[in-house]
Parts: structure tokens; sequence; C-alpha cells
């Protein structure tokens, strides 16, 4: 499919949304759940693509881009991975803080498009890749950055064992997480906590604590 019919797919089925976190952007998102997971799913069960979590901003993101913005030296003058970036609220976070350079990663075409829609919605320049950086042996980023992508064991697995491989090399890595299913707290440092207003049909509640966690000792993920 063209790039341009996607961008539109998502325009046509987002609005215009400013959370009240990060009011610096506004980022093409989805409100209700049903009628995307509806206009999705036959697409899904043909390709095996992921569902459509790029339409929504996740707490583990927001509270990333925020922290990010508030902390530029964090990712200034720097190359930024995003790595599972969604609607890429983490990487356009490290565009406008100052990145010398920020790669948006994302397997699901529909997150490359949202990325793309929200970089030209917000007036900044990202680079957006479509692939598997994670089946990758040689992937090297001053700073990894990952939103909520500690939900799965695999996914998990595959973003800490690129997390510890960066910080051995010199880099850093950052996470924004609210705990999720596959959170392995080990080696990891929380160094800030935002309460994050999220979508009550997606989470199940309106208020979620998520924090930022910094890779220290990458020794454990090492082994996964
Ligand atoms: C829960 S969403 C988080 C999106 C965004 N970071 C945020 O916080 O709003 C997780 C994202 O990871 C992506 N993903 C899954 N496997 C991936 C992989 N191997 N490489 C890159 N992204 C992947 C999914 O497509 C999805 O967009």
């Amino acid at each position: 499919m063209p790039e341009s019919d996607r961008d539109r797919q998502i325009e046509g089925w987002t609005r215009p949304t400013v959370h009240p976190l990060l009011p610096e952007f506004s980022l093409a998102l989805a409100h209700r759940l049903d009628p995307l997971w509806n206009a999705t799913a036959a697409e899904l069960e043909n390709t095996g693509l992921e569902p459509p979590w790029w339409a929504f901003a996740w707490p583990g993101g927001l509270a990333l881009a925020r922290h990010i913005l508030d902390h530029p030296d964090l990712v200034k003058g720097h190359r930024v991975l995003d790595l599972g970036c969604g609607s890429g609220v983490v990487g356009l976070a490290a565009a406008r803080a100052g990145a010398a350079h920020v790669l948006c990663s994302d397997v699901d075409p529909y997150a490359t498009a949202a990325t793309r829609v929200n970089a030209t919605r917000n007036g900044l320049k990202v680079d957006i890749s479509q692939q598997d950086l994670l089946a990758e042996s040689d992937v090297f980023f001053d700073v990894l950055l990952a939103g909520d992508a500690l939900y799965e064991p695999a996914m998990a697995r595959g973003v800490g064992r690129l997390a510890a491989a960066i910080t051995r090399r010199g880099g850093t890595a950052w996470f924004g997480d609210p705990r999720r299913a596959a959170f392995p707290a080990r080696g990891l440092t929380a160094v800030a906590t935002y309460d994050v207003s999220v979508n009550r049909e997606v989470e199940a509640t309106e208020q979620m604590s998520t924090t930022i966690w910094r890779l220290d000792d990458p020794t454990f993920w090492e082994g996964t």
C-alpha cells in the first residue's frame, strides 16, 4: 500500500489529541478501541500484523517523553533509537529535546505511518524504519529509548538484550514502564515516577503510576 494511502487511513481512524502530560504535542490518536479493532481485524488476520497499538500513546511512552523533555541532556547531541515507536511519541520528544539524530523503529507499517503523520503534524524531523532491529546483530545508538516495550516476554528479552549490548559499548538505555507483565526489574534503576492518565477502554483504569528506568547493570539481560 502506498505510504500516502496509509497516512490517510491513520488520519481517518484518529483525532488530533493533546495529552495533559504532554501539552507540547498534538498526536493522531484513537479514542475508542472497538471501531479501530474492527477496521483492522481482517488485515491483521491475513498479515500477522500487531494489533493497532500505534493508535494509543501508552503510559510508558508518555512518561518517557515527559522525562526527556524535562531532562534534554539525556539525548541532546546524541544518536537516539526509539524502539517500538508506536505513535512516535518518545522519538518526537527526543527530536524536540535536541537529539542529533532520531530513528523511530517499529515493525508495524501502521506505526511507522502514524509516526510519520505525527512528526509532520508537530514539525519535527525523525528517520523512521520498519526493519526489525531486534533481529540484527550489530545495532548501536548512543541512547536507546523504549516506551511500554516490555509487555510480552519475547519482546522484553529482545529489547533487554539490545539495551545490554548498547550499554556495554558506552551508550545508555531508558525505559518507561508501568511494570507490565513481562517487566524484569533486574539491573534497572528507577529514576522518576509519573502519574499518567490513560484510556479506560485500553487499561481498565484511568491513571497509571509509570516509572522511568535506566539500565545500569546489563548482566541479567545478557543471559535472557
Ligand atoms: C505498547 S506499544 C508502545 C508504543 C509507544 N512506544 C508508546 O509508548 O506509546 C509497543 C510497540 O512495539 C512494537 N513492536 C513489537 N515488536 C517490535 C519489534 N520487534 N521491533 C520494533 N517494534 C516492535 C509494536 O508494533 C508497538 O507499536
